[in-house]
Order: structure tokens, then sequence, then C-alpha cells
């Protein structure tokens, strides 16, 4: 199965940098600088997220703040104060920002915390309250070798080993810490799929929603 997702993630690689523009080297620049792989342990520009796990209905979706929880497909939940605003980021992509938070432009931003069921939620605008028992920072990983075009979002909260996806009666796959307590929406743990979570990293904020709901 690892070899599958390396696949997977090679072909996406090979698909990126078919889309991006050749460089033009020159011959005086320092040699071998690509061979350099320093790790990043902690994002410095916003991302979004694409789960990997070949050969499933969860392949290469990308994960979606909407209705306080997080999913896999569809769109996400975007609401702009229009007016008093004149208009906001297109709320078509949800954009993460550092280890546990939205990249939402609403003034107090949004956080993003774990409930003890094992579903991850995220606060509503203006608000700093979370669920009781929710884990709010700490609970993710990431890693990312310098210079290269995707990374990886994992997560231990309340021991999980990564993350996983529940079928939901209406809103597709809900995302889940891979965790043998969770509280599956449809009651069957065994339903839940394990996946890889893949980061791509998101300069352009105009893909970003004002405010996640
Ligand atoms: C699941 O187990 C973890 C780790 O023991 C615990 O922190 C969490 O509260 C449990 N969740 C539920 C819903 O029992």
């Amino acid at each position: 199965m690892h070899l599958l997702i390396f696949l997977n993630s090679a072909l996406l690689l090979v698909a990126f940098a078919a889309a991006v523009p050749t460089k033009t080297t020159t011959c005086t620049e320092e040699p071998a600088a690509t061979t350099s792989s320093a790790a990043i342990s902690s994002p410095s520009i916003p991302y979004s997220v694409v789960s990997v796990r070949s050969g499933s209905p969860i392949h290469l979706l990308s994960m979606q703040a909407r209705n306080q929880n997080f999913y896999l497909g569809g769109l996400p939940g975007a609401y702009c104060p229009q007016p008093p605003l004149s208009s906001c980021p297109s709320g078509f992509d949800t954009i993460f920002a550092g280890l546990g938070g939205l990249s939402a432009l609403v003034p107090g931003g949004q956080a993003i915390y774990a409930r003890s069921d094992g579903s991850f939620g995220f606060t509503q605008a203006h608000s700093a309250r979370y669920p009781a028992g929710a884990l709010i920072g700490g609970y993710l990983t990431y890693s990312k070798t310098d210079g290269a075009q995707f990374g990886s979002l994992g997560t231990h909260a309340f021991g999980a080993t990564g993350f996983m996806a529940c079928p939901t009666e209406d809103q597709g796959y809900q995302v889940f810490a891979a965790v043998g307590n969770a509280t599956a929406p449809e009651g069957d743990l065994a339903a839940c799929l394990g996946f890889d979570a893949l980061t791509v990293d998101e300069t352009d904020l105009e893909r970003g929603a004002w405010q996640y709901i």
C-alpha cells in the first residue's frame, strides 16, 4: 500500500511539474543545491489538504471545513458578510494555516480542535469556545522536505496513528483521528478508512474564505 501511495504521489508530482514553467538555468549557480533536503516540521505557508488512499472512494479528495466538521470532498461552508464587505475570497477551498488553524480572514481567525469522539471541528468566527474534552493545538504533525511540492499532515490526537474518514449519511466521508474509540457517524467503525493527508502550499488566499461555517 505504501508503494501505491508513493506511486500516486509521484504521479501527482509529475502532473504538477508539467504545469510549472521550466526554469532557465545558468552555469554559474552553486551545484547540487537540490540534493540538500532540510526537513520542515512547521508549515510557514498556508496549505490545502488532499486525502491519499489509492483504490478507495476517498482517493485524492480535498479536506473541507463545513457544518463545524471536516469532510473529504464537496465544498467548504463559507460565509461572506456582504455588506459591509465589498468582496471576500472565493470560498471554494479550505485553506489551513500553521498547525491547527484555518486560513480565514475574519478577525481572530478560526482554530481547529479534536473532539474526544475522534472527530475534528473548528471554532466559529469571533469565538474561542470549543467543546469540553477537546484538544486545541499540539495534536497535529507536519513534515515536508524543503523545496518539495507536497508535505504530509498527521495527527496523534488521543493516541491516534493518523487520520481516518468515516462515511456519513449525506455528507460523504467525515474526517476523524484514527482511534479505536471514535464515534463513527453511522455507528460502524469498520467502515472507516485510514488515509494519508498530503499538503499543498497555497499562496493565493483568494481561494480561501472570509469565514468557514
Ligand atoms: C478515547 O480514548 C482517549 C485516550 O484514552 C481518551 O482521551 C478519549 O477521551 C476517549 N474518548 C471517548 C469518547 O471515550
